[in-house]
């Protein structure tokens, strides 16, 4: 179902105290009564068991920034959504442009931990978008289309009805160059084409679509005004307590 969603990608920061105190004070800080998005917070896998804690006693949401392809055994030192699962988390980020880059993730590992996902009914978080060398080639929607047809397009209607999708143009994370509203918005209904036209309107009307890439409070609201652009993936203003609160808060 769409619904507007402000996710805070972590990353790989913070200690154990430090990501308590984080989301003690994210949980606390949110405007119940006011809000009108879903919260998502995505920590360290470490301390995800806190985050899940908080999701039993708050409104704000717990994810996870990445999942085995595999299903369980012998793999040292990953995580499966298995285990995701058993401490139940409702997100999982997948796709992010660090791990196809960082660890050379490719479409079709992607489209695996996709399902290992949904075998558990955790919403994956789908991030796809293009670098800087292909948007100056004018070939942003082709690789798109690319990274979500070979990832997304072998679900079934009703498998597919849980996809969140994150759109995260590379050249726009941690540099502060935000892509301008305009730029998510023709993306972001170009992205809604594809699945119109893959699942039908209904589904792609029904599709949460986020923007990621230098979002803060500053820009959150301007973003967020657009048709197509249902709120966001928030890296390091997510790290904020204030900050974040507020992008919660631009709807
Ligand atoms: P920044 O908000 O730090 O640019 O990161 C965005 C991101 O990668 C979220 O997944």
């Amino acid at each position: 179902m769409r619904k507007n969603i402000v996710a805070g990608n972590w990353k790989m920061n913070l200690t154990f105290q430090e990501a308590e105190d984080l989301i003690d004070e994210i949980a606390n800080g949110l405007d119940e009564e006011n809000l009108k998005c879903e919260v998502v917070v995505c920590p360290p896998a470490p301390y995800l068991e806190i985050a899940s804690d908080y999701a039993d006693v708050s409104r704000l949401r717990a994810g996870a920034q990445n999942v085995s392809e595999y299903e369980k055994g012998a793999y040292t030192g990953e995580i499966s959504a298995m285990m995701l699962a058993s401490i139940e988390l409702e997100y999982c980020i997948v796709g992010h442009s660090e791990r196809r880059r960082y660890f050379r993730e490719t479409n079709g590992q992607i489209a695996r931990k996709i399902d290992r996902l949904l075998d558990y009914s955790i919403h994956p978080i789908f991030c796809c978008g293009e670098v800087l060398e292909e948007r100056e080639q004018n070939r942003q929607f082709d690789v798109v289309k690319q990274q979500i047809e070979e990832s997304l397009f072998h679900l079934t209607s009703e498998e597919f009805s849980n996809i969140v999708i994150a759109y995260e143009p590379v050249w726009a994370i941690g540099t502060g160059k935000t892509a301008t509203p305009a730029q998510a918005q023709e993306m972001h209904a170009f992205i809604r084409k594809l699945i119109a036209g893959k699942y039908g309107e209904e589904a792609a009307r029904e599709t949460s679509i986020l923007y990621g890439g230098s979002c803060n409070a500053s820009n959150a609201k301007e973003l967020f005004a657009n048709p197509d652009v249902d709120g966001g993936l928030i890296g390091g203003a997510s790290l904020k307590k204030d900050e974040f609160l507020k992008i919660t808060m631009s709807f």
